[in-house]
């Protein structure tokens, strides 16, 4: 398999120069105190000129803090992401609150049923991943994120949503280009808007001629009477991409980041394959995708023991919470064989993410395949200084390896 587009090239450049390790700086604020108040104007580097009203603002690092932020969402709302990712997805359950979070997950939930899963994997994700892994064997050494593990979940959602092949190079040029909306926010809005479009012309034909794609289940959906119009499927559609699709492409990028740096933990894994589960959860709490989520506090409360102010945003950092040396032994090292603690990496209470189990499952079967089919597999030893990086968002950007 070809990579037609090479939308990679211009989000690779656009995020290159991340920041290399955030953790040291979290494990020392962590270690002052569960939660922090943050100016703003200096994480933003908002000159003194520029005039603009910022809210009080704190960041949560403990594991306790996280977590009772995010069970609570009558104390935290979700409406910050209105005023954010809004602007490129339109209204989606990111963004509700209760109630009305509660009816449409329940109407998109009806999209991810186990027996959908289960095609999803056997029709979808399998033969995609072994095409792919096989051209890497057969080539003897590849870069496993640009051939892999970038390319891949776009192609599944595409797959999901039973888009026609011919349009993939198109639809991936512009789920890239929504993704970059955090650095290119005119390019974000531009490809929203096209995405948009392409979507009114897919959903039209299945609202009268259902198929079995994602598409036709969401526009047959239906819960106490009522189903999803037309934008608020385009509005979940548009979700889909960032959400599903760059969170999978950079934690399966860790977890093989951490088992070909950790060559005696990828050996205990091949001789035993059963630790897969735990090697998954493992790569997600060390290293999560997206570090840190966002809400607003609607009235002043505490946060574990410490109080913070009504109408302030709340940065809830998973990526610290999940190294809580009050909840994990060695907190900063990776190993598989730990004894499986719940991580808050996709979050929990009522926005726990909805593509955990696909999230998971499409995960399995890359380290299956590469199991399985790359039996040689190791960093190539000329490759220089891999690693991974970001602050909000962690991957290593690119993974070559000899096999
Ligand atoms: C390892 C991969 C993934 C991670 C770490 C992850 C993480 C998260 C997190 C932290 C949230 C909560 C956001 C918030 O409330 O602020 C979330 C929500 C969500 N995720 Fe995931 N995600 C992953 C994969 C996926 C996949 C594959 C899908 C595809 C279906 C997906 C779909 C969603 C959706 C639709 C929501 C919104 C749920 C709601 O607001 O009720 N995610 N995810």
């Amino acid at each position: 398999m070809t990579i037609e587009v090479d939308p990679f090239q211009r989000f690779e450049e656009a995020q290159a120069g991340g920041d290399r390790d955030p953790y040291p700086d979290w494990a020392e604020m962590r270690a002052r105190g569960p939660v922090h108040e943050v100016d703003l104007r200096a994480e933003y580097d908002l000159d003194e000129s520029i005039e603009i009203d910022l809210p009080p603002a704190y960041v949560v690092l403990s594991y306790e803090g996280v977590t009772q932020v995010l069970r609570d969402p009558g104390s935290f709302s979700s409406s910050f992401y209105a005023d954010t990712m809004g602007a490129v997805m339109g209204h989606s359950i990111l963004e509700m609150d209760e109630p009305e979070h509660h009816h449409y997950r329940g109407l998109i939930q009806q999209a991810f049923t186990k027996k959908a899963l289960d095609r999803w994997r056997d029709e979808l994700v399998r033969p995609m991943v072994e095409s792919i892994v096989d051209e890497i064997a057969a080539r003897g050494h590849g870069d496993l994120v640009r051939e892999l593990t970038f390319p891949f979940p776009v192609r599944v959602i595409a797959g999901m949503l039973g888009l026609p092949a011919e349009d993939l190079p198109q639809f991936h040029r512009w789920a890239v280009e929504l993704i970059s909306v955090g650095f290119d926010f005119e390019v974000g809005v531009a490809a929203s808007e096209k995405l948009r479009d392409y979507f009114a012309s897919v959903l039209a034909p299945r609202r009268t001629h259902p198929e079995a794609d994602l598409i036709s289940v969401l526009a047959q959906a239906s819960l106490d009477g009522q189903q999803l119009d037309d934008e608020q499927i385009f509005a979940f559609l548009r979700l889909l991409l960032p959400a599903g699709a760059e969170t999978t492409y950079r934690s399966s990028s860790n977890l093989l980041f951490g088992l070909l740096t950790h060559t005696d933990q990828l050996d205990a894994l091949r001789a035993d394959r059963s630790l897969l589960p735990q090697a998954i959860e493992e790569g997600i709490r060390w290293e999560p995708p997206l570090t840190a989520i966002a809400r607003w506090a609607t009235r002043p409360v505490e946060i574990d023991g410490v109080p913070v102010t009504a109408e302030s945003l709340i940065q809830v950092n998973m990526g610290a919470a999940n190294r809580d040396p009050k909840r994990w032994e060695r907190p900063e090292e990776f190993d598989i064989l730990r004894p499986p603690l719940q991580h808050v990496s996709f979050a929990l209470g009522p926005h726990t993410c909805l593509g955990m189990h696909l999230a998971r499952m499409e995960t399995t079967v890359a380290m299956e395949t590469i199991l399985d089919r790359l039996p040689d597999m190791r960093l190539d030893p000329a490759a220089d200084d891999v690693h991974i990086r970001g602050r909000a968002f962690r991957a290593p950007a690119s993974l070559p390896v000899l096999c």
